[in-house]
């Protein structure tokens, strides 16, 4: 049985700092980039400089006779052969060392030496022959009849149509309408770049393997390892206490990994890889550039009529995650919609989940789109949005959502912002001109069990907590904190914390999707409140009194009938006897026959300079529904975070492939530019909407780091609109673009 939503809180929703901030920001925390061990040697990798390339001969002998070199790993090992990268199908198309290399990055090699340094050296000394072959990087090219092929099969990553959505009629749609626009939508290509660097220390003992690794989930590494290594799960163990960033490229097992086991494996020797900056540019994953051809008709009244999408993607050379239709089937109130997406593959690095894989793009084509035609029919944009809001999941078979705060995201955005007063601004006379914009949107998965977690309270009253999932940075492992405070009483600086290791703490999925809190607090609850109920019998047998009628209030155990009865948690007999008190928690089911899903709407000031092209955004506002707000401090960073990350895909950030090499030319955090502190307004406030949704789990909560980032860019792209009267279509608006766009306008 459910236990009771929380009502009044006494810590949950309180703004609590990171209970681990001393050690993060001091240098104290030790995240796997920081491990060393005795006698650890250190590998680099040499990777394909050529976009595409067969690999005819590697000789590693100069390399292997270098002063501090132990090993070197090519295809040539048999061990080495390692099956990678799963097509659409889920049959490997690829080796850790493949030799056929179908972009720049690829691993060729691999060193281990006893500095790192001589890894480095020893790279160079590598001779490897490469057959040069002709490349595809556009995925306009890459899908044009006769186009260089990427895989045997062609460069259709599933046949077209697949995975193509209709409902409803759209040719009427588009009849019935008042007002039909088609447009164009373009974003880039985006990289990651996690603060900490991407890499793994590995060492055996007899034959189990520790890896202490920086990934997202523990659990699923080390499912991916000992499927790559062919060992069983309980002989693989990784660990990741800390770690600094992943937005979805560390989900999935680096090759990285698996060469720092071989590795030691081969040498009886713990061994350290990680990957320079420059090669997470090229190995690790990327959000692939996108182009969105949208139609939409509305009437006059604001009903929307029909929407149809025709996406293109591109995965690069091997696939994962590229749709992008899901708000377009799902966000706004329209009988009739057609969703119609292509992936090829390209010469180009593999796309990963990036922070709500599809999302960001998404909302660049449809809020920019809802943008026009609020326009062209004379309504406000807040307004024409409330006119659509669904209270059924559209794309899921017009299921309910559990709630939906959308409606309250627009209101109260629009309020705290001033939406109407900077509308209305003068837009300024001199070079530099004001606008206002604003999105929507929304994120379409929701996290479930298994999850499972333990909290121990031991007989001086503190308590330990052991939970599988990794904090990536966020504050996971304070929430959680915060979730036993409350139920326990427990002050947080008595609470110390397990996390993120297979051997010691409990199953649970990777941190992703926006699904941690959701997912682990419920169990971590669960897991509190069997400690409670233990805690409350020791006590009915310790003060003769029935256990229904005694609650745990600020360390003891009162009878509501007389209050005379009561004993501290310190004094309980049986807990002195016993030492310690187990409480398990696992993660329940989420509602059968509903849909969970967060909804959002940011507001952006930007002032554009009409002559260079430049743009500032001057302040943003964001109003989420995620549920129940877990901790105000660091639900407050992940929407600044957010929304300084979709100011990046809005106006700065962009992978570039040079079309006579395929290669990338601006793989450094010099040439890519991602938002400074300079870049991201000061100015950012950001409304909690919490719809009391105790239905989507024991907690109430929703997930919130990927919305964060959804609506942004859209809404920075109409503030331009507003400020210049012209629409960007392509991501990001660099000064060149804006430019050009304004000139081209002055010309006629
Ligand atoms: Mo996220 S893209 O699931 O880290």
């Amino acid at each position: 049985m459910n236990p009771k939503p929380w009502g009044d809180t006494a810590v949950v929703g309180k703004p609590v700092s990171r209970i681990d901030a001393y050690e993060r920001l001091s240098g104290a925390a030790i995240y796997s980039l920081d491990v060393l061990l005795p006698d650890m040697l250190h590998a680099a990798i040499l990777r394909c400089p050529h976009a595409h390339a067969i690999v005819k001969k590697v000789d590693a002998s100069a390399a292997l006779a270098m002063p501090g070199v132990r090993a070197v790993l090519t295809d040539a090992d048999q061990e080495a052969r390692i099956p990678w990268h799963p097509d659409a199908q889920g049959k490997p198309v690829s080796r850790l060392f493949d030799p056929h290399c179908r972009c720049e990055g690829e691993e060729v090699a691999a060193v281990a030496a006893e500095t790192p340094q001589q890894a480095a050296d020893a790279l160079r000394r590598i001779r490897v022959e490469y057959e040069t072959r002709p490349f595809v990087i556009e995925m306009e090219a890459a899908h044009r009849a006769g186009a260089t092929q990427v895989h045997d099969g062609g460069n259709y990553v599933y046949p077209p149509g697949t995975g193509d959505t209709e409902r409803g009629d759209v040719a009427k749609g588009f009849a019935e309408a008042d007002v039909v626009l088609e447009e164009t939508y373009r974003t880039s290509c985006e990289i990651h770049t996690t603060m900490e660097v991407h890499g793994s220390v590995a060492k055996w003992d007899g034959k189990r393997l520790t890896v202490w690794n920086t990934t997202q989930g523990v659990f699923d590494d080390q499912a991916a390892l000992a499927a790559a290594l062919k060992m069983p799960l309980s002989d693989v163990r990784v660990i990741g206490h800390y770690m600094g960033g992943g937005f979805g490229s560390k989900l999935n097992l680096g090759k990285y990994t698996v060469i720092a086991a071989l590795f030691a494996r081969k040498t009886g020797r713990p061994v350290k890889l990680f990957l320079s900056r420059e090669e997470t540019f090229l190995s690790v994953g990327n959000r692939p550039a996108h182009t969105m051809k949208l139609k939409a008709g509305v009437r006059k009244d604001g009903t929307l009529t029909a929407l149809e999408l025709n996406g293109i993607g591109t995965v690069g050379a091997y696939t994962d995650w590229t749709t992008v239709g899901y708000q377009v089937a799902d966000l706004y109130l329209c009988p009739n919609v057609r969703v119609k997406e292509l992936q090829v593959y390209t010469h180009a690095g593999q796309s990963r989940p990036f922070r709500a894989p599809g999302f960001p793009q998404c909302s660049w084509a449809l809020e920019q789109m809802m943008d026009a035609l609020a326009e062209k029919i004379g309504m406000d944009p807040v307004e024409f949005r409330l006119k659509n809001i669904a209270a059924v999941s559209q794309a899921e078979e017009n299921k309910p959502y559990t709630s939906t705060g959308f409606a309250e995201c627009l209101r109260e955005g629009a309020r705290v912002f001033g939406w109407r007063q900077a509308r209305e601004r003068k837009k300024g006379d001199g070079a530099w001109v004001r606008g206002a914009g604003m999105a929507g949107g929304m994120w379409g998965y929701a996290g479930g069990p298994p999850s499972t977690a333990i909290v121990r309270l031991y007989a001086d009253g503190s308590v330990n907590l052991n939970i599988g999932a990794s904090d990536l940075g966020t504050g996971t492992k304070t929430v959680m904190a915060m979730v036993v405070a409350e139920e326990l009483g427990v002050p947080l600086d008595r609470i110390q914390i397990e996390s993120a290791d297979t051997a010691t703490t409990q199953y649970t999925g990777a941190s992703g999707g926006s699904k941690t809190v959701m997912v682990d607090s419920p169990a971590v609850r669960a897991a509190a409140l069997e400690v409670k109920a233990a805690l409350v019998q020791m006590a009915a047998g310790q003060l003769q009194a029935a256990a229904s009628g005694l609650s745990l209030v600020n360390g003891e155990i009162v009878s509501a009938d007389s209050p005379d009865k009561r004993v501290k948690v310190q004094d309980l007999k049986t807990l002195k006897e016993q030492q310690v008190v187990v409480g398990v928690g696992r993660r329940g089911p989420n509602p059968a026959g509903k849909v969970i899903r967060p909804f959002a709407a940011q507001f952006a000031e930007v002032e554009v300079n009409t002559r260079t092209g430049e743009m500032r955004v001057l302040r943003m506002a964001a109003a989420h529904d995620s549920g129940r707000v877990m901790n105000r401090l660091t639900y407050e960073n992940q929407v600044f975070g957010g929304m300084t990350m979709g100011i990046g895909l809005a106006m700065t950030e962009q992978r570039i492939l040079d079309r006579e090499t395929g290669k990338m030319v601006n793989a450094n955090w010099h040439d890519y530019k991602i938002p400074t502190m300079k870049d991201a307004p000061a100015d950012m406030t950001c409304v909690a909407i919490d719809p009391h949704d105790h239905e989507c789990d024991t907690t109430s909560t929703k997930g919130l780091g990927e919305p964060a980032m959804v609506p942004t860019a859209a809404a920075v792209a109409n503030a331009f609109y507003h400020a210049t009267g012209v629409r960007m279509t392509s991501a990001p608006i660099t000064p060149a673009e804006a430019i050009a766009a304004l000139s081209k306008r002055r010309k006629g």
